[in-house]
């Protein structure tokens, strides 16, 4: 069997206190394993809390800076990141929408990222776009699906998986855009999608453990 990496993503939600008794909640439902990782990305601020908690569940960022530690107001550098978490997210269209990130910014974070050999979670809207060197998880997250409750197609998501992997050869790929329990079997179960990036469902805990256990 394959094994999943199972990525909830909380976005800008939760409290310092929601998100311990979301792990909390998590906890009691679901015991990651070798063949279901499981990864969650909260807010900065929550980051340090949770990786206090339970050692077998592991942390990502949403977001890192592009420059080194230095004179960057409001940035949280790599090595703040890497004292917490495992994971970063880069890419998501959230960013590239809302914050302008191009190309060069994203190359620029990767390349922070790996300096300091944080695992990169580099996400793509379509099989065209430009992946950094040295990425080794892509998401494939198109924009129509997220937050939508209107998923691609699993057909669809194979199809754009086996491409990225021909691209980036050794590339896990995973899926994102309005997975839930319902939906979450019919993705996991393609061969080329290693597991899942979850932003809505994984708000509550007991959703998200849910799609754990139907991967
Ligand atoms: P969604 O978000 O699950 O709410 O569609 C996914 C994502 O943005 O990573």
């Amino acid at each position: 069997m394959k094994s999943l990496l199972l990525v909830a993503n909380f976005k800008s939600n939760k409290t310092v206190s929601e998100a311990k008794t979301w792990l909390g909640e998590f906890s009691e439902d679901f015991s990651p394993g070798p063949e279901k990782e499981i990864i969650i990305c909260p807010s900065f601020t929550a980051l340090s809390a949770l990786s206090e908690r339970n050692q077998a569940i592991k942390l990502g960022a949403q977001d890192i800076s592009p420059f080194p530690e230095g004179a960057y107001t409001g940035e949280v550098n790599n090595m703040q990141i890497k004292e917490f978490a495992d994971y970063v997210l880069i890419g998501h269209s959230e960013r590239r929408e809302n914050f302008n990130e191009d190309e060069n910014l994203l190359k620029k974070k990767v390349e922070e990222a790996l300096k300091v050999e944080l695992k990169v979670i580099f996400c793509v809207q379509d099989k065209e776009q430009n992946i950094p060197q040295g990425v080794e998880i892509i998401a494939y997250e198109p924009v129509s699906a997220i937050g939508t409750g209107n998923p691609a197609t699993p057909e669809n998501a194979q199809m754009v998986s086996s491409e990225l992997k021909k691209k980036v050869p050794g590339a896990v790929v995973l899926y994102g855009g309005s997975v839930t329990p319902e939906n979450i079997r019919d993705f996991t179960q393609k061969p080329d999608i290693h597991g899942v990036l979850v932003g809505g469902a994984s708000l509550d805990a007991k959703e998200f453990a849910k799609i754990a256990r139907g991967a």
